[in-house]
């Protein structure tokens, strides 16, 4: 019988070696320190590499990385230097030298590469996923997400490894730092009710090695101020699931912005990363918050359905360099 023709747009299909892009829902900063439990939810987008070794009979050596990955503008030139100590770091976990082979590393892929969407975890776990293949590795997606924690830390020393692991398993994951130090817990989460999201760029290009650090020496100087700003953290992420789970995204919108307040008591917010939450708030979100590393990046609103979801993002792409939409389920 001939196949139906005409119904469904076809999509493309997905080059082997990717890795997703993601939001933090509930828990960015929180989740670096002292075992706190997060939200994170990967996005359909991803990144993808492929990689060429030279035979190791043949005498030749250096890295090239080529990076067609869509971008928003100095993104890219920003994070050169990170980029490339990070692409190290994953071939050195691999041993794979530099200085002995040549090594030509291509990323692309839909997955726009800014600020707090985990662009930086996506591509090591798309280069994880391609040193697997050239070598014949046959590795398991905990040693690809492990792999690819090893080239986070060219972009910040200290992940927690919640975007790794977005990026390697995707879906909706309730995500937590291991007491020991090992491979981190993580839960894949289902929700009946698909919680409706508009994501917006600040455009501004931040450095989590900054961020991350000036959170830790605030910690550090005031544990006990850190330590009120966490029991509240543990009460928003607490209500957060449970509203998810429940689907009342109006009561998730709240918690949202509960949770900005504390990221900006935290110090991790900015005048345009604040913007853009209130023009979402004031457009009809549920509510809104920034996403990520904060200090530039990204914000996003969620939505109860979608006229409301479209309204938001009518009003966020008036004003934010880049806005997109999409759901978590
Ligand atoms: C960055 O996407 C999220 C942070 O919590 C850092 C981390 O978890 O590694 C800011």
């Amino acid at each position: 019988m001939p196949a139906p023709r005409g119904k469904r747009a076809k999509t493309a299909p997905r080059p082997k070696h990717i890795g997703f892009g993601k939001l933090i829902i509930f828990g960015e900063h929180f989740v670096v320190h002292n075992q706190r439990p997060a939200l994170v939810g990967a996005l359909e987008a991803y990144s993808f590499c492929n990689v060429e070794l030279s035979d190791p009979e043949v005498w030749s050596t250096g890295l090239i990385v080529v990076d067609e990955r869509e971008a928003v503008p100095g993104y890219k030139n920003e994070k050169k230097d990170e980029m490339l100590e990070s692409t190290k770091l994953v071939l050195k976990h691999f041993g794979v030298d530099c200085e002995k082979r040549a090594v030509k590393v291509h990323f692309g892929g839909p997955l726009c590469a800014v600020s707090g969407v985990g662009a930086s975890a996506a591509s090591c776990v798309a280069l994880a996923r391609a040193l697997n293949t050239a070598l014949g590795k046959n590795m398991t997606e905990e040693e690809i997400n492990n792999a690819a924690f090893e080239g986070e830390k060219g972009y910040h020393g200290t992940p927690s490894g919640i975007d790794n692991t977005a990026a390697t398993y995707g879906g909706l994951l309730r995500f937590q730092r291991s007491a020991s130090g090992g491979s981190p817990i993580f839960e894949p989460q289902k929700l009946d009710t698909p919680c409706l999201v508009v994501y917006a760029s600040t455009g501004i290009t931040s450095s989590t090695t900054e961020v991350v650090g000036d959170v830790r020496k605030k910690k550090e100087a005031d544990p006990l101020w850190y330590e009120g700003l966490q029991t509240k953290y543990d009460d928003v992420y607490n209500r957060g699931l449970a509203a998810l789970k429940a689907g009342k995204m109006d009561e998730v919108g709240k918690i949202c912005n509960e949770n900005h307040a504390l990221l900006q008591e935290l110090g991790v917010s900015c005048k345009e990363l604040d913007d853009l939450v209130s023009l979402a708030r004031e457009a009809g979100a549920a509510g809104a918050k920034l996403a990520g590393t904060g200090r530039g990046g990204l914000m996003f609103a969620v939505c109860v359905d979608e006229d409301s979801q479209q309204k938001v993002y009518d009003a966020l792409a008036k004003v934010a360099p880049q806005c997109w939409m999409t759901k978590f389920c």
